[in-house]
């Protein structure tokens, strides 16, 4: 007798070959829409699902695992998996997946572009040859922070982290890391220096956030943090938004300590229109797009759905999170 092929549900359309490779072998249900499906029309199309593959925009928790009692695994298409309740996952014997490595110099890239960006005031100037304003070459105008030879402090030195540091290196930076781990490999390779997190903010001239958002690092950089800051200094933010207290940052840019931000997340995503951060010169928001080469892109939706066929074939899928719920496992 044939066997009945997988049920998939996918929660929007992705970049490259991936979701046609997943239908050679599972009949899938891709949601179309360019926003997310809405709570309940996720609950209700991944009821009969036997593997989701879902994006940081899905809630997975308590709730969607007891509505979807067939779901062997999901499988996130990001680095970050805090929109997964994982101890909810492991007690329901789901495995769930997100997409490491290959997403990480192209993060790194992008964190990049944002401190070279803020520290050259590139976004301004462009507003500035749009605006009218431009009369002469101005020899005090829009002038910046030298990136070569400056300060990195990197809160956090996990894999992008890690990237970041080797860019900072090619540009002659200083730098300073904050991490529960030590990183020796890193301090012997490129000359890192393992700090506190005051004084890392204290002397850096750019700042550069690398944690998951954890209960512990909801707010890591708030009113105190950001008042030891140097009034030059960059803070950067390619992380997650809660990582940094928005309201306490805006109120911080408008003071001029930190001088810039360059922020590619934020609390609210999208960022409200009337949130003050919009309205301040000296902060670049971009939206939430650090991985988005399509490459990369399409790489993150090759391993999710690798994860995803690997865990529907009873297999521990090669990223998993949780590989202990195969203790749990669901049957078929
Ligand atoms: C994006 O933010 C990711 O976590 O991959």
């Amino acid at each position: 007798m044939a066997q009945q092929r997988p049920h998939v549900f996918v929660t929007r359309r992705l970049p490259g070959d991936a979701v046609e490779r997943l239908r050679a072998q599972a009949s899938v249900d891709l949601w179309d829409g360019d926003l997310p499906p809405p709570r309940a029309v996720l609950l209700e199309r991944a009821r009969e699902a036997d593997g989701l593959i879902s994006l940081l925009t899905e809630r997975i928790d308590e709730e969607f695992l007891r509505a979807c009692p067939r779901i062997k695994a999901v499988c996130n298409v990001a680095v970050g998996f805090d929109n997964i309740d994982l101890a909810a996952c492991t007690r329901h014997g789901v495995f769930a997946t997100n997409t490491p490595r290959v997403l990480t110099d192209t993060t790194a890239d992008f964190a990049f572009a944002l401190l070279m960006a803020a520290a050259r005031r590139v976004v301004e100037g462009d507003h500035f040859s749009r605006s009218g304003e431009w009369k002469t070459w101005d020899p005090g105008g829009l002038l910046g922070t030298d990136v070569h030879g400056g300060t990195l402090g990197l809160v956090g030195v996990g894999q992008i982290g890690g990237a970041v540091a080797r860019r900072g290196r090619g540009f002659e930076m200083k730098i300073l890391y904050t991490d529960a781990v030590p990183r020796p490999d890193l301090e012997a390779e490129l000359g890192l220096m393992r700090s506190e997190l005051d004084p890392l903010l204290q002397a850096a001239d750019f700042v550069s956030l690398h944690v998951p958002l954890l209960p512990e690092t909801r707010h890591l950089i708030g009113a105190r943090e950001l008042a030891l800051m140097k009034p030059t200094a960059v803070l950067i933010n390619t992380s997650r938004g809660p990582v940094v207290d928005g309201a306490a940052l805006a109120k911080a840019l408008k003071a001029g300590r930190p001088g810039f931000a360059a922020l590619d997340v934020t609390e609210q995503e999208p960022i409200a229109l009337d949130d003050p951060l919009l309205g301040l010169p000296n902060c670049i928001v971009t939206p939430h797009i650090a991985s988005g080469s399509l490459t990369t892109r399409a790489n993150m939706a090759s391993l999710a759905v690798e994860n995803l066929l690997e865990a529907l074939a009873g297999r521990v899928p090669p990223t998993c999170l949780n590989p202990e719920a195969a203790t749990n496992r669901r049957g078929d």
